[in-house]
């Protein structure tokens, strides 16, 4: 019996019937554009939400963990009253989501374990909502497709959770595969796989490990601003998306706009751009062309976007001082979480060391580094 296996059994009384797994994720470019109907270029991690899940025979969820002592029971009858558990409210909001959807939903036993470091910024909570999303439906009986997966996945994020964020996470969550990045068009939810031959280099994630940040509410106040920014730009141009205006336009406005909205507009047209830069570049084999994108998006975040702060410029700064480190940007919605960097890999546990002590230094706390293995999502 595997280690979740056995876990589950004391837990539970009985072995599990499946186990799944959904992925964390690392956005490699396009950030907070998601939501403006942008195209985004993330990938799953090797870091995973593992579900073990068994039918129960009632109508109630109950569910554990592995690495946090937590337990849940949510009623399937009545979805709708676990709003503020402190813990399981994901579970339950995917649960409220599918039923509203029409899916056929039994009671399971669900344990979970997870290897997504929580709010590290690489999506355990997108990937807890995949896996249940995924689990649910199997126990139940239902077809689902990964697209499917993800939308109700964000559904009961926005919905049952009040976090406004937008597809990728859940996207990539459910729909990443092993060494490709993920071009998904937030728009049509029509997605590319494009392959990551990063040759001699591999991707580092450092986690700041910033304790406490404003994630959530600059979040919901930077998403406020760019339809405020939309909303100024229909008065002189015809559009529905921020993302099929070019920077260009932005330009033209920008006294229109005023020079906070300016900003933020101007973040997310030119971050457009980088993309379909960088999708070239990679397909192209050009790395250090990529690389170069990656630190112009993290200086557009820091100074048009203003979602960095002193945790993620100091590991962006000290990353650009290292040999064999090509590109360095912040990844996900900012304020605390992750950079990823793009390093040589014969230069990793140098980096690791230089920018681990000059973190340090600066602000009086470690980093955490991970080597990113891009693995695929949904799996089981
Ligand atoms: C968070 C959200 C995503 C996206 C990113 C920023 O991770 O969940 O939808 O907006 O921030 O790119």
């Amino acid at each position: 019996m595997t280690a979740i296996e056995s876990i589950f059994k004391e837990e539970f009384g009985a072995e599990p019937e499946a186990i799944f797994s959904a992925a964390g994720r690392v956005n490699l470019i396009g950030e907070h554009i998601d939501y403006c109907g942008g195209r985004v270029l993330p990938a799953a991690l090797s870091l995973k939400c593992r579900v073990a899940v068994r039918k129960n025979g009632t109508s109630i969820l109950r569910i554990a963990a592995t690495t946090i002592d937590a337990r849940a029971e949510i009623d399937l009858t009545n979805t709708g009253a676990y709003q503020n558990l402190p813990w399981g409210n994901y579970q339950a909001g995917v649960a409220d989501e599918m039923k509203r959807a029409g899916y056929n939903l039994v009671g399971c036993d669900i344990l979970y374990d997870c290897t997504v470091p929580f709010g590290s910024g690489l999506s355990s909570s997108a990937a807890i909502e995949v896996a249940t999303a995924y689990a649910l439906a199997k126990m139940g009986g239902n077809k689902i497709d990964k697209v499917e997966l993800a939308v109700i996945s964000q559904r009961a994020e926005n919905n049952y959770c009040g976090v406004n964020c937008g597809i990728m996470d859940q996207f990539a969550s459910a729909n990443g595969k092993k060494d490709h990045a993920i071009l998904i068009d937030c728009a049509t939810l029509e997605y590319e796989h494009i392959p990551l031959n990063l040759g001699d280099f591999v991707l580092v994630l450092a986690n700041c490990n910033k304790p406490h940040n404003l994630r959530e509410s600059k979040y919901n106040e930077r998403r406020d601003e760019v339809e405020v920014a939309l909303k100024i730009l229909k008065t002189k141009i015809s559009s529905d998306n921020l993302s099929q205006i070019s920077s260009d336009t932005v330009e033209r406005y920008k006294d229109l706009l005023g020079e906070t909205i300016y900003r933020r507009a101007k973040h997310v047209t030119t971050e457009c751009e980088r993309v379909a830069k960088s999708v070239e570049a990679l397909k192209n084999n050009d790395l250090a062309g990529f690389g170069r994108l990656m630190y112009e998006s993290h200086d557009s975040l820091k100074y048009d976007y203003e979602v960095t702060g002193r945790e993620l410029d100091t590991l962006v700064e000290a990353a650009r001082l290292q040999k064999g480190c090509i590109g360095s940007r912040m990844t996900g919605a900012g304020f605390g979480g992750c950079t990823v960097s793009l390093v040589k890999k014969i230069c990793v546990n140098e980096f690791i060391e230089n920018v681990g002590q000059r973190y340090r230094s600066v602000i009086g706390y470690d980093a955490s580094f991970y080597v990113a293995d891009i693995a695929d999502g949904i799996v089981g």
